[in-house]
């Protein structure tokens, strides 16, 4: 059996970080699945058809890190088509041996609920739109009204809705250095593997 690790979280929880983290430590592949949402996003005309049409190409294409473009992942990502044509290919992804880290939405409850290990990381809303307007370079304030807009579209929808699974582990960052997250992430996969 393949050691799928999920990470899944709202908005600039640190999920991302994490996910790399966790990765580089255990010779994992990694999956950032935001990126397909965006790079979807991104292409413009129908999304389905986006989707369905995706390349790793795609998902090099310069801007996907922005704002603009998380508000426009947010929005496709609502779309049952577009969540359904993206599906096989992370489950691929997730499936391969060794094992691989996945980061996102839904990675626990929906693409890889078999997962060994699930994580669902959360910070404060301040802190969250702190991090990312430091990232990106923007006005905080805005910044925070961009992620709550974007954490209730994803949280309300009802395709695949943001949510921890059962059985995923709350990792709560907003006290926490980078350093302190991933060692209390690494903690968890450690148990999880020998258990
Ligand atoms: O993680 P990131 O901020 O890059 O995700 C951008 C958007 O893509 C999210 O706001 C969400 O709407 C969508 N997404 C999703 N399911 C995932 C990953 C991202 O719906 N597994």
């Amino acid at each position: 059996m393949p050691f799928t690790i999920a990470i899944d979280g709202p908005a600039a929880s640190g999920k991302g970080t994490i996910a790399r983290a966790l990765a580089a430590h255990f010779g994992f592949p990694h999956l950032d699945t935001g990126l397909l949402y965006r790079a979807v996003g991104a292409m413009g005309g129908d999304p389905v058809a986006a989707a369905q049409a995706l390349t790793a190409a795609d998902l090099a294409r310069p801007g996907l890190r922005s704002a603009e473009a998380g508000q426009a992942a947010s929005r496709v990502a609502a779309l049952p088509g577009v969540r359904s044509a993206l599906v096989d290919f992370q489950r691929r992804f997730a499936l391969q041996e060794p094992g691989a880290v996945l980061d996102g939405r839904d990675i626990g409850t929906v693409i890889c609920p078999e997962a060994a290990v699930k994580l669902y990381v959360v910070a404060d809303d301040a802190t969250r739109a702190g991090r990312r307007a430091a990232e990106l370079g923007v006005d905080p304030a805005e910044m925070l009204a961009q992620l709550r807009e974007r954490d209730a579209r994803d949280s309300a929808r009802a395709a695949a809705p943001l949510r921890p699974a059962p059985d995923a582990v709350v990792l709560d960052t907003t006290a926490m250095t980078i350093d302190q997250a991933v060692a209390a992430a690494v903690v968890e996969v450690v148990q999880r593997r020998a258990g």
